[in-house]
């Protein structure tokens, strides 16, 4: 009998093709709604592995479910959805999916900075409003970009790939990360900062660092007062790392000029959702690693971490 792999959304037959004949597919078949709890539950029972999504918390029930189960292969980088820990007690590999989107996050990264920085969703939306009626010296007018002061917490691979970015528009680079990244600071000079001088020094402030214990609402009311009031903040990790309420507060008190959002504490979120409300904030629904190209490469690496463990070989990227 060939091993059961449960996908839990539907994934494109053409990416599925190449892995058709080596497992045994069971598929949640929608698109766009997330497979229910008691579904997810019944199925891992049967699957030696699972395809999943940030949408699916894999947690102590799912993996006590999971009896044959050997890996999961998370199509993302971050993993916070996962409790890695109690999959590793119960024998089971987790691999996520890092390189492989680097650069097109860090690409959506710095987009949604200059879009914040610069209006660009308000200023398309003046047009579609039927506002332009005249030009004005100061129409829309908003921040450079160029010449000012980044500052990158949470230097992996995504935070360099941005800061490579960051140089190209000369811009200075600070970083606060765990640890100091010296490749970084030679190859891109990159400076590093403590929390509180990074959050005192920039004038874009850019979350990249992965959800953990640790840095759950790190953008606290007390991060969000130590910045400049001309500061611009970017969320391109997990909505978890702010302090929602805080960051509204700082928004609608001018203690922060704006924010750029890609990722919320809890997605989706409505259009009556109240940072979705202000107009120095742009949202996105969470499409960091959204072109199609790397989307196809992340469900590639699900593929081939799942045929590597269920074949009894290492995983590729496995979540240590
Ligand atoms: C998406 O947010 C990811 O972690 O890949
Ligand atoms: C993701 O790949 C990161 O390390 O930032």
């Amino acid at each position: 009998m060939k091993p059961v792999i449960y996908v839990t959304r539907k994934v494109p037959d053409e990416v599925l093709q190449p892995y058709q004949d080596l497992f045994e597919w069971r598929m949640w078949e929608k698109e766009d709604v997330p497979v229910p709890r008691d579904v997810l539950l019944r199925e891992v029972a049967s699957a030696d592995g699972v395809l999943c999504l940030l949408t699916e918390t894999v947690d102590r029930e799912f993996l006590a479910a999971g009896k044959n189960l050997k890996i999961v292969a998370n199509m993302a980088v971050g993993y916070d959805n996962i409790d890695v820990e109690a999959a590793h007690e119960h024998g089971v590999v987790v691999t996520n999916t890092p390189d492989v989107l680097t650069e097109t996050t860090a690409d959506l990264t710095f987009a949604l900075m200059m879009a914040t920085a610069r209006r660009l969703i308000e200023a398309a939306d003046y047009i579609r409003e039927g506002k332009w009626e005249y030009w004005t010296p100061y129409l829309l007018a908003g921040s450079d970009i160029h010449g000012k002061t980044i500052g990158i917490v949470g230097m992996g691979r995504i935070g360099e790939a941005v800061a490579r970015r960051a140089k190209g528009f000369g811009m200075s680079i600070l970083y606060h990360n765990r640890s100091r990244k010296e490749n970084v600071e030679r190859e891109l000079g990159a400076d590093y900062r403590d929390f509180p001088e990074l959050l005192q020094e920039a004038d874009f402030i850019i979350s990249l660092t992965p959800l953990t214990k640790q840095t759950s609402k790190m953008f606290n009311q007390e991060a969000f007062n130590m910045m400049k009031s001309s500061a611009i903040f970017v969320n391109a990790s997990r909505g978890g790392t702010v302090d929602e309420q805080a960051l509204y507060d700082a928004l609608t008190n001018n203690d922060i000029r704006a924010a750029g959002l890609d990722v919320f504490v809890n997605e989706p979120i409505s259009p009556e959702h109240p940072l979705v409300e202000l107009e120095n904030v742009v949202c996105l629904p969470h499409i960091g690693s959204a072109s199609a190209a790397t989307r196809t490469e992340m469900l590639e690496l699900c593929l081939d971490n799942l045929k590597a463990v269920v074949n009894g070989y290492d995983a590729i990227t496995p979540v240590k």
